[in-house]
C-alpha cells in the first residue's frame, strides 16, 4: 500500500543567500527523504517558499534604500537557482507574498477569531524615544527571563530557544541606538495559546519516535506553561488584517509563515490542475506530515503551528518534526553579520553538488551539532567519495568496458561463497538503508551504503579480476559481473543522497531514463543486469581535490593558519 507523505520545509527569509548551515539544517534531509519516498512509490508533496515578510526583509531593504519586494524577488530567484543546482526537489517552492497565501491566512485568522481563539486586546509595545518609533521584536535586546542570556532578542532567545515577547526581556534595550525603550499601549490581536496546553500535551504523548532533542524541548516549553501571544504588529509590510480599521498593522510574520505549509499545498494543487488535490495531504488522516526544520524553529512547529491547526480543525497535525541541530563552520557559529559563512551559490560555482551532499549527509547534525571544515571536506572527498565509491565504480566499469567489449560479461563461472556473501550483504544493505531513511536516520543510511561499497572493494581485491583475466576469463567474468550487480543496488540506495552521480552510474550501466524510477528491490535490480547487455564508457564520478584547496578556501574565509 503506497503511503502519502507531506513534507514541509522551513521557509528561509529572503534577505540573503543560503549558507551551508541552512542546507545541513533542513533542506538536504528533506530532499533525501522526499526522493526516498518517491522511489518507494509513495505519494509525496514537498513544499516550502521564501519567507517574504518580517523585519529581516525590511532591514535589508532599508539598508539598500529599496522596497522590500526588490529584496524578496532577488533572493527568491536565487533560492530557486540554488535548489536546481543542488538538486533539492521541491514540488513547489513559492513565497508568502502571494494572493493565495494572503487569502488562506486571512481565512484562518477569521475562523480563529469567530471561535474566540483570536481576540483583541491592548498590549504594551516597545517604543524607542531615540529612534521615535515602535520597535519590531527583533530590535529589542535584553536578558532572557528563562536562562539569563544577556543577548536575547525580543522574539526569541537563541541560547535556550524560548520564544519571547519583548516585554518579557529583563533590562531591554533598543538594538539600533541602545536606548531603553518604554512600553506603550497599542491595540493588537492575540492567539489563545493557553487553551492548547493540555491538548498539545495529549497530542505529543504518543510521539516516542520523535528525536529526543525535539521531544524534550517541546515538553519543556509546555511544562513551562503557554501564554497567549500577540499575532499582529505595527508595520506596513506583511499580510493585512482581514478587516477595516487596521491599515497600519499587519499579521505577525511567524503566525502567517507557518500557514504557508497549507497555502503552498493549495497553490500546488491549483497549479497542477487538480484544485482539490491538497485535501489528500491535509485532510486524509492516513497522510503523514513531516516538518524538516532547524532546531531554532522547534517551538513554532511543535507547539504554535499545531495549536493553530487544532484551533482551525479538520486538518492534519504534524506526524514528526525531525529537526536537526546546528552546523558550525571551522568550529565557529555561522554569522551573516560577522561574514562568517559559506554561501551555497559560491560553493556551487566552484564544486559539484554531490560532494557537498555527501559531506553534509555523513556529517549531518542529526543528534548533535557538527562542524564543516574545508580540511574535512577535502579529506572526505578524497578518502571516502573518490577512494571508496568512485574508485569502485571506476575500476569495475572501466575494466569491464575495456576487456569485455563494452558489455556485461557473459560465460561467467558459477558463483561461490564469496559471491553469495557479497550479494547477501547487498540485499541486507538495501533493507538497512530503507529502514534508516524511513526513520529519518540519514547518517546511518549513507554509512551503511558506504560500508557495502567498502566490502565490494575488498571482494574485488580478493578476487582480483585483473589478474585472473590472464588465465581464467570465466573467473574474471564472475567477479566483475557480481560487482556490477552490487553497483546496480548501490546506485539505487545512494540516489536519494547523491542523485547526480547515481544517475551517471545508472547510465554507465547501460540504462536510459531516470535512476529515481528504479525499483528499491534487490531481486529486480540483480535480474535487470543481463549478460551481454551494452554498458557505456564510464568517466570519473568524482574529482580528487588538492589539499591546497582546503588551505586556500580556509584562508579566504579567514581561518587562522
Ligand atoms: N524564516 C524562518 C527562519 O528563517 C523560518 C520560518 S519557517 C515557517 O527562521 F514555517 F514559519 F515558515
Ligand atoms: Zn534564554
Amino acid at each position: 500500500m503506497p503511503e502519502r507523505i507531506f513534507i514541509g520545509v522551513a521557509w528561509p527569509y529572503a534577505n540573503g543567500p543560503l549558507h551551508m548551515g541552512h542546507i545541513a539544517g533542513c533542506y538536504l534531509a528533506a530532499d533525501i527523504f522526499a526522493r526516498y519516498h518517491r522511489m518507494k512509490g509513495n505519494e509525496v508533496l514537498m513544499v516550502s517558499g521564501s519567507d517574504a515578510h518580517g523585519t529581516p526583509i525590511t532591514i535589508r531593504a532599508d539598508q539598500e534604500g529599496v522596497e522590500p519586494d526588490v529584496i524578496l524577488d532577488r533572493y527568491h530567484a536565487q533560492f530557486l537557482d540554488t535548489w536546481q543546482r543542488l538538486g533539492i526537489t521541491f514540488d513547489l517552492f513559492t513565497t508568502t507574498h502571494t494572493e493565495n497565501h494572503q487569502r488562506v491566512v486571512q481565512d484562518i485568522f477569521k475562523r480563529l477569531q469567530e471561535q474566540d481563539y483570536i481576540y483583541a486586546d491592548t498590549m504594551l509595545l516597545a517604543h524607542c524615544a531615540g529612534c521615535s518609533r515602535f520597535l519590531p521584536d527583533r530590535y529589542v535586546e535584553g536578558t532572557c527571563p528563562h536562562c539569563g542570556n544577556q543577548r536575547a532578542r525580543g522574539d526569541q532567545c537563541d541560547n535556550c530557544g524560548h520564544t519571547l515577547d519583548p516585554i518579557e526581556l529583563v533590562e531591554p534595550r533598543c538594538s539600533i541606538c541602545g536606548d531603553t525603550p518604554d512600553f506603550r499601549d497599542s491595540e493588537h490581536f492575540f492567539l489563545r495559546l493557553s487553551a492548547f496546553e493540555q491538548p498539545l500535551l495529549d497530542w505529543i504523548g504518543d510521539k516516542e519516535f520523535w528525536r529526543p532533542n525535539v521531544a524534550n524541548s517541546t515538553r519543556g516549553f509546555l511544562q513551562g506553561g503557554l501564554k497567549d501571544r500577540a499575532i499582529s504588529r505595527d508595520l506596513t509590510w506583511g499580510v493585512p488584517l482581514p478587516m477595516e480599521g487596521y491599515e497600519g498593522k499587519r499579521i505577525y510574520v511567524w503566525f502567517e509563515a507557518v500557514i504557508g505549509y497549507l497555502s503552498a499545498a493549495v497553490e500546488w494543487a491549483e497549479r497542477s490542475g487538480k484544485p482539490d488535490a491538497w485535501e489528500d495531504f491535509w485532510k486524509d488522516d492516513d497522510t503523514k506530515a513531516y516538518y524538516f526544520i532547524g532546531k531554532d524553529n522547534i517551538p513554532f512547529h511543535s507547539i504554535i503551528w499545531p495549536a493553530m491547526i487544532m484551533a482551525y480543525g479538520g486538518l492534519n497535525l504534524p506526524y514528526d518534526v525531525p529537526a536537526n541541530e546546528f552546523l558550525s563552520l571551522e568550529n565557529r557559529k555561522f554569522s551573516t553579520s560577522q561574514n562568517w559563512a559559506l554561501w551555497v551559490p559560491d560553493y556551487l560555482d566552484r564544486y559539484d553538488p554531490d560532494p557537498l551532499r555527501y559531506m553534509l549527509s555523513i556529517n549531518m547534525p542529526e543528534t548533535g551539532d557538527t562542524d564543516f571544515s574545508w580540511n574535512e571536506f577535502v579529506r572526505r572527498n578524497n578518502d571516502e567519495l573518490v577512494a571508496t565509491y568512485g574508485n569502485l565504480v571506476n575500476r569495475v566499469l572501466r575494466f569491464t568496458y575495456r576487456n569485455f567489449d563494452g558489455q556485461v560479461p557473459v560465460d561467467a563461472a558459477p558463483p561461490e561463497e564469496a559471491e553469495t556473501a557479497l550479494l547477501d550483504s547487498a540485499r541486507q544493505a538495501m533493507a538497512d538503508v530503507d529502514s534508516s531513511l524511513y526513520h529519518t536516520r540519514f547518517r546511518a543510511g549513507i554509512s551503511r551504503a558506504f560500508a557495502l561499497a567498502q566490502e565490494s572493494n575488498r571482494y574485488l581485491d580478493a578476487r582480483a579480476p585483473w589478474q585472473s583475466i590472464k588465465t581464467d576469463r570465466a573467473d574474471a567474468a564472475r567477479s566483475l559481473g557480481t560487482a556490477i550487480r552490487v553497483l546496480n543496488c548501490l546506485k539505487v540506495i545512494l540516489a536519494p543522497y547523491l542523485p547526480f552521480t547515481s544517475q551517471k552510474v545508472h547510465e554507465f550501466l547501460g540504462f536510459d531514463g531516470d535512476v529515481s524510477a528504479e525499483p528499491w528491490d534487490f531481486d529486480a535490480l540483480v535480474a535487470s543486469i543481463k549478460p551481454g547487455a551494452p554498458l557505456r564508457n564510464p568517466s570519473a564520478l568524482y574529482a580528487k581535490l588538492d589539499v591546497a584547496v582546503a588551505e586556500q578556501e580556509a584562508e579566504q574565509l579567514g581561518v587562522p593558519a
